[in-house]
């Protein structure tokens, strides 16, 4: 087995959501392109992107800055326009945005927020796929979808509306992995458990939320404490590389243990 396996040097790779300094797709980025990896970035928060781009400057990566809605189509298509004229090819696109304003009780929910976070959670994702699927259906390829632990049990405390998007795309990830697998295009889905992040930090600005939401979470990991992005990014690059050329339509749990934890079991 060589390390080889796992380079991404000649690779082009599109990272959605890269632009919270501390976040996950910010993470991911600079990940895939320390593995060797040219780079599309794009997010909603320009002047955070611009702060991602300047890192991945400082690494001396090849990259592309598009700020965009990844739920606008438009915006979605100039992105990858911009891949083509640029790099002339794609290899990998990792989904990873999401929106989560507020916890809200199932009935209580809006449907302006539902159809939001599913726009942005869920929507977002497909539009780039399809932009995707036809520039890899030539050449192979690899798609990473930011799934959740929510995605596969019950949050509760207002997850409700977020929890569903997750489920959707852990569904989306599974069809793409079956319909694309002859094609040699894997999709594959990461799922943290709750990762210290600006998205997380939001929720932490609650007092309730830190005092009685946050310690259930951390007893819910195995760790003792919240992941952080950087144990995300192996995952990552492991996924878009050629070592994970055998693994398509994976959930695959990055959360110290979360999801391995019985509800009622206690690490301690
Ligand atoms: N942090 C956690 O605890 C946790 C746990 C499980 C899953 N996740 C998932 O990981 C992913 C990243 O989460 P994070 O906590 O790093 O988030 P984050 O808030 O730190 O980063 C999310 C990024 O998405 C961007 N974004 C939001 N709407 C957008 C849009 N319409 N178009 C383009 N970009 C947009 C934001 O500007 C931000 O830069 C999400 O999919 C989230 O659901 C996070």
């Amino acid at each position: 087995m060589s390390h080889r396996l796992f380079s991404l040097v000649g690779k082009t790779a599109v990272v959605t959501g890269a632009g919270a300094n501390g976040g996950i797709g910010h993470a991911i980025a600079l990940g895939l392109a320390q593995a060797g990896a040219q780079l599309a970035v794009s997010d909603i928060d320009a002047a955070g992107l611009r702060r991602t781009s300047e890192e991945l400057e400082a690494l001396g990566c090849e990259y592309l800055e598009v700020p965009g809605d990844s739920a606008v189509p438009a915006a979605v298509e100039a992105l990858f326009a911009e891949v083509d004229g640029r790099f002339g090819k794609l290899d990998i696109l990792v989904n990873v945005p999401f929106v989560f304003p507020s916890r809200e009780r199932p009935h209580e929910v809006s449907l302006e927020t539902w159809n939001r976070m599913f726009a942005v959670n869920v929507t977002g994702y497909f539009l780039c796929v399809r932009q995707a699927l036809p520039r890899m259906l030539e050449r192979g390829g690899s798609i990473i979808n930011i799934g959740s632990n929510a995605g596969v049990s019950a949050l509760g405390r207002g997850a409700f509306a977020y929890s569903c998007t997750k489920g959707a795309i852990h569904m989306m990830t599974r069809e793409l992995a079956v319909e694309y697998a002859g094609a040699g295009i894997r999709t594959n889905a990461i799922l943290p458990a709750q990762t210290m992040t600006p998205g997380l930090q939001q929720h932490l600005q609650d007092p309730v939320f830190r005092a009685t939401v946050l310690p259930r979470i951390v007893g819910g990991l195995p760790k003792g404490r919240l992941m952080a992005p950087a144990e995300l990014v192996g995952a990552a690059v492991f996924l878009a590389s050629d070592a994970a050329a055998g693994v398509n339509g994976v959930l695959l749990p990055v959360d110290g243990g979360n999801l391995a934890l019985n509800a009622s079991g206690t690490y301690r």
